[in-house]
């Protein structure tokens, strides 16, 4: 069975010898509920270090208070056990998985998870209120000082984000480059179903309708992408391509069925600078873009 570390203590009892062997440990941080996005995570940290630690940790601070927090799929370690040896290989490949309690990653007691709580937080802005950050107001700040706190704990060489949350990468990189963190930020491409629809932890909440309504936003940012690999640089043009894939998909949807009251709207479209995920309104080649969205249901 693999080797489950619950304290701070016991991550540094682990770590300390491999500091003195030289040996690069890599951490994937995630919040359980493991699917292949997360194992190819795993699998590249795998390739590139000698240790790969696994943080499982479902973090309050980056919940809002009218958030899914009670409802997120927690992951036992019977579950863990049998969701990684499913993938053959992987079980070996990780040297420790970190399991804490929020006891013992907010030692100072946990500070809440309203805007204005009073604590130690970790605040990157402009870029953590924008896009995800809009509606989600305290996301980045928890993202950001649990991903500090991971840090600080096993003193990683490398971390590994998943494309599929691209402001979160922007985030974390934000923090390393500010802070002068000794980490090299690896960012693995997204996992998705044949139909295109990211994995996710959370694509459990979809029901069929849904589910089938979701790809609608793999299918708008490609008609954008599109555009762009075609040789548009102008950000009207580009976004205009997925909002008409957006807003036909979803009204269609609506049309199918006008008793339900399910309603979809786009939330946001985004064409960004990829390092300050600031809009643009024009793609600078050399730096490419960042095509990004949220659709509400
Ligand atoms: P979680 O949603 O569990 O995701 C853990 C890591 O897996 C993140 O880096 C995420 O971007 C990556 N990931 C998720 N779905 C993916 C997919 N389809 N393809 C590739 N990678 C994918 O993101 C978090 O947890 C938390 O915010 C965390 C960073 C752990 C801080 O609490």
């Amino acid at each position: 069975p693999i080797k489950v570390l619950r304290t701070v203590d016991a991550v540094r009892k682990w770590r300390k010898p491999h500091v003195l062997d030289h040996r690069i440990v890599g951490l994937v941080p995630t919040m359980g509920a493991l699917h292949e996005g997360h194992l190819s995570l795993i699998r590249a940290a795998a390739r590139e270090s000698h240790h790969v630690v696994v943080s499982i940790y479902v973090n309050p601070a980056q919940f809002g208070i009218k958030e899914d927090l009670a409802s997120y799929p927690v992951t036992s370690l019977a579950e863990l056990d049998r969701e990684l040896a499913d993938d053959g290989g992987n079980l070996g490949r990780i040297s420790a998985v970190f399991a804490p309690t929020t006891s013992e990653m907010y030692p100072s007691g946990f500070p809440g998870q309203e805007v204005d709580s009073k604590g130690s937080f970790v605040v990157m802005t402009p870029v953590s209120e924008l896009l995800e950050g809009r509606t989600r107001p305290t996301f980045f700040r928890g993202v950001a000082t649990v991903c500090m706190k991971l840090f600080n704990i096993v003193q990683p060489e490398k971390v590994y984000f998943g494309q599929k949350d691209v402001q979160q990468t922007v985030v974390i990189r934000n923090m390393v480059r500010d802070f002068m963190l000794p980490i090299d930020v690896v960012v693995g491409p997204t996992s998705r179903e044949p139909d295109g629809l990211a994995l996710s932890s959370r694509n459990v909440y979809l029901g069929k309708r849904r589910r089938k309504v979701a790809t609608v936003l793999n299918r708008a940012l490609r008609a954008a992408e599109e555009q762009y690999l075609n040789g548009v640089l102008d950000r009207e043009t580009i976004l205009k391509a997925a909002n008409s894939v957006a807003v036909d998909t979803l009204n269609e949807q609506m049309a199918l069925d006008p008793h339900e009251r399910v309603k979809y709207e786009v939330d946001y479209i985004s064409l960004a600078d990829p390092s300050t995920m600031q809009e643009v309104t024009e793609v600078d080649p050399k730096a490419g873009g960042i095509l990004s969205g949220a659709v509400k249901m």
